[in-house]
């Protein structure tokens, strides 16, 4: 099987070389050669691995539609966990030098379940504290954890609501659907005291420097979590842009954190909470309507043009994006992490 050179070109220009066999994927290559580029799911659903290929050719395996949409495959962009090289390869990638580890050392270790509790009628709060001794709880707020179900080797992906720290402590909120191994661990098996395997963080999606222009936040149902770490993270560093957060439900009984999120805007005197039902019913005392509704009213309106920090479910993201092009708001002052269902 024929061995091709694979080169990795970060944001600012810095490169990482490593050969890769056809019948290889690109993160599976480089894990055997101790490069741990950015990826999560392995599988092609994330879009975490995704790179546009500059020079070379390749085929792409299986991969989800909405994490690598045709129109991005036609524009040679790829998934290099599903991505396998018929010729050397140039990729570039849109995360930094600093994101690629050459160990997994420090990645991987376990945390005790200290408090589960449901929050919403679909929502699970669930609290971890490392216990292997460390105490340091190393995060981009924006980034995700790897959790893996006790006693199998299945992972799900979910960003923390709080921000990092050296008391181990890791907040999660995890939807709950009917069908779903991990929502089958929290609703059945999890315990306060019981040890799970983290591993992480990872992830590009977090706050991006821009001076004072003013940032709205936008997340639907659990994409409140990274947000909220976003918040916090100002918080705790006085960072002085106005900011918004516009978080959204189907129902009233989805919604949760509204005691967070009013004691959050109580000591942040730059934030603003908009928490946005959609079928509200008359006695809703919050925004009414859906959050892209809310959020179009105020873009409407607004003197300055904000930052928008997307999480959440694609129709909601998809939406925000075509309010914000006919608002005349460019791409790349958009930011966003999808919720994307895994293909295998
Ligand atoms: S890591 Fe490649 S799509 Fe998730």
């Amino acid at each position: 099987m024929a061995n091709h050179q694979i080169k990795i070109i970060t944001q600012e220009g810095e490169s990482v070389s490593f050969d890769c066999a056809e019948d290889e994927d690109i993160i599976s290559a480089a894990i055997r050669q101790s490069i741990f580029l950015m990826s999560s799911c392995r599988e092609g659903g994330c879009a975490t691995c995704k790179g546009v290929c500059t020079e070379g050719d390749f085929e792409m395996g299986k991969v989800s539609a909405q994490a690598l949409p045709l129109e991005e495959q036609e524009e040679d962009m790829v998934l290099l966990c599903r991505c396998y090289p018929t010729d050397n390869m140039v990729v570039e990638v849109p995360y930094t030098f600093d994101r690629i580890s050459y160990s997994e050392e420090g990645k991987a270790f376990p945390a005790e379940i200290v408090e589960l509790e449901q929050v919403s009628s679909n929502v699970t709060k669930l609290c971890l504290k490392r216990s292997d001794g460390e105490k340091q709880i190393k995060l981009d707020s924006g980034q995700y954890y790897d959790l893996e179900i006790p006693g199998t080797q299945t992972t799900r992906s979910y960003s923390p609501a709080n921000i990092e720290n050296n008391n181990g402590d890791m907040e999660f909120l995890i939807r709950v659907l009917d069908e779903g191994k991990f929502s089958h661990f929290l609703k059945n098996d999890a315990k306060v005291g019981q040890s799970i395997n983290v591993k992480g963080p990872s992830g590009i999606f977090g706050l991006v420097a821009n001076g004072f222009t003013p940032r709205y936040f936008v997340a639907g149902g659990t994409g409140l979590a990274p947000i909220l770490s976003m918040v916090r993270f100002m918080q705790e560093w006085g960072e002085p842009q106005p900011c918004t957060i516009y978080f959204g439900s189907t129902f009233e009984e989805e919604v949760f954190y509204v005691e967070e999120l009013t004691q959050l805007a109580r000591e942040m005197d730059n934030l603003t909470v908009k928490i946005c039902v959609w079928k509200a019913t008359d006695s809703w005392q919050g925004e009414k309507g859906s959050v892209v509704d809310v959020l179009k009213k105020d873009l409407e309106s607004a003197a300055t043009k904000p930052d928008l920090y997307l999480c959440g479910p694609p129709g909601m993201v998809d939406a925000t994006y075509t309010v914000c092009e006919q608002l005349g708001i460019a791409e790349d002052k958009i930011y966003l992490e999808k919720f994307l269902p895994s293909v295998s």
